[in-house]
């Protein structure tokens, strides 16, 4: 049964442009890691102040892998970097989310359209 772990981003609204910049240069190399099923990044449009990275999963078990990983750490480099930044004259202030929370849920059910 696959697994969904969502990212929940809280970004304030001066630091929305720099957050989606970090995601469209992302490392990709999420799509190499093994048991990966997909991923979408999702800007709120009405009312509520957080991204969503969801992924998918094959298991608990590749998820927990990929987090651990190498790849994982690079696919968070510019968002370490910009965290341990302060005094250094690089970065823009501070990271670019203020919180992130870890959501996990399991598929039960899907569909997909009719051909
Ligand atoms: C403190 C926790 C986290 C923060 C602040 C954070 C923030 C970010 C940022 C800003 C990026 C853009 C790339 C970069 O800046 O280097 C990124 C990449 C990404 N994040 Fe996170 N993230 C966190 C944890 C997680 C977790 C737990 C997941 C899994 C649900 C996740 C999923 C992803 C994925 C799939 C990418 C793209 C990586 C690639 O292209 O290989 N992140 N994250």
């Amino acid at each position: 049964m696959s697994v969904i772990k969502i990212n929940a981003l809280t970004v304030r609204a001066e630091m929305r442009e720099e957050v989606e910049r970090r995601f469209a240069g992302r490392a990709g190399l999420v799509e190499s890691a093994e048991g990966f099923e997909g991923f979408q990044f999702l800007r709120p449009v009405e009312g509520i102040d957080r991204y969503l990275v969801v992924t998918q999963w094959r298991s608990e078990e590749d998820f927990q892998r990929w987090t651990e990983s190498q790849a994982f750490k690079h696919g968070h480099a510019q968002a370490a970097k910009e965290a341990n930044a302060h005094g250094h004259g690089h970065g823009h202030g501070g990271p670019a989310a203020a919180s992130a929370e870890l959501w996990s849920f399991e598929v039960i059910q899907s569909a997909e359209p009719k051909a």
